[in-house]
């Protein structure tokens, strides 16, 4: 039989995160579940099973990313991390609205979004191009399309999503062909810490398009998109 898949993800211990978690170890993947106390990830891994390893991941922080891939790699024994998923995300805003700027907010926002998306790819996907296989799914929100965008509700939010669906793209494109597929979910208003009691979706339909994303089979060649319900939502 061959290795099973190895995914990680990061922000994985609440929310979203936990249920993809959940989901990919359902799907018979390995999982690093990611989070900033490693407590919170055992015990996730605990309810999990076998599937899942716990990792100490502070996606704000270029030590900790490099310090969580090198324990990766001792805990898999030289195998690699196939599929990374950057669910960690922060809501910081209040009720301030462009023109004016809460420049702190706006740099948090964008440290935890934008940069540690983007930390946790350069130290992850070398390895996946050099596999030859890899998936990588960016967790983003119809407020981040510019298609979309129609106030200036949540800024530091929407603006942080905004750039992360355009590192999406640039990825996609510098990993044309590759076998890396990168794409970005949006999970719709789910509940959660971030989305509150009311939003209409459950963890499991929010972390539904994640996971398909995650897991396109071999030979798929979806990239460079943004998904919601796993159809096109427009950038
Ligand atoms: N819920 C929604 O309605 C909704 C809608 C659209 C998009 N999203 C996106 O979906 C993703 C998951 O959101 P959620 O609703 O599950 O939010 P959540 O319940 O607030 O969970 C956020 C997760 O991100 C983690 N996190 C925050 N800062 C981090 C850091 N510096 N390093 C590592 N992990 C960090 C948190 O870990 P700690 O436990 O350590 O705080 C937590 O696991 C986010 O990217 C969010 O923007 C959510």
């Amino acid at each position: 039989m061959s290795e099973p898949r190895t995914a990680l993800v990061t922000g994985g211990a609440r929310g979203i995160g936990a249920e993809i978690c959940r989901q990919l170890a359902d799907r018979g993947l390995r999982v690093l579940v990611g989070a900033r106390k490693r407590e919170a990830a055992e015990e996730v891994c605990r309810a999990i099973g076998p599937a899942a390893l716990p990792l100490a991941l502070d996606v704000g922080s270029p030590l900790s990313v490099t310090e969580a891939v090198r324990e990766a790699g001792e805990l898999l024994g030289g195998g690699g991390i196939d599929v990374l998923v950057n669910n960690a995300g922060v809501s910081l805003d209040g009720e301030m609205r462009p023109p004016y700027l809460d420049e702190e907010v706006l740099l948090s926002t964008l440290d935890v979004n934008l940069l540690g998306a983007w930390r946790v790819a350069e130290a992850v996907v070398p390895g996946m191009v050099r596999a030859g296989y890899g998936r990588v799914v960016n967790l983003t929100s119809s407020y981040g399309s510019l298609a979309l965008m129609d106030s200036g509700r949540h800024p530091a939010y929407r603006v942080s999503k905004t750039a992360l669906n355009a590192l999406t793209r640039m990825l996609a494109g510098e990993l044309a062909g590759t076998g890396v597929l990168v794409n970005a979910a949006d999970p719709g208003w789910t509940r959660s810490g971030m989305g509150g009691a009311a939003a209409p979706r459950g963890p499991e339909e929010g972390a539904d398009t994640p996971v398909w994303l995650a897991t396109l089979p071999e030979g798929d060649g979806t990239t460079g998109g943004l998904f919601a319900e796993r159809r096109p939502l427009p950038w």
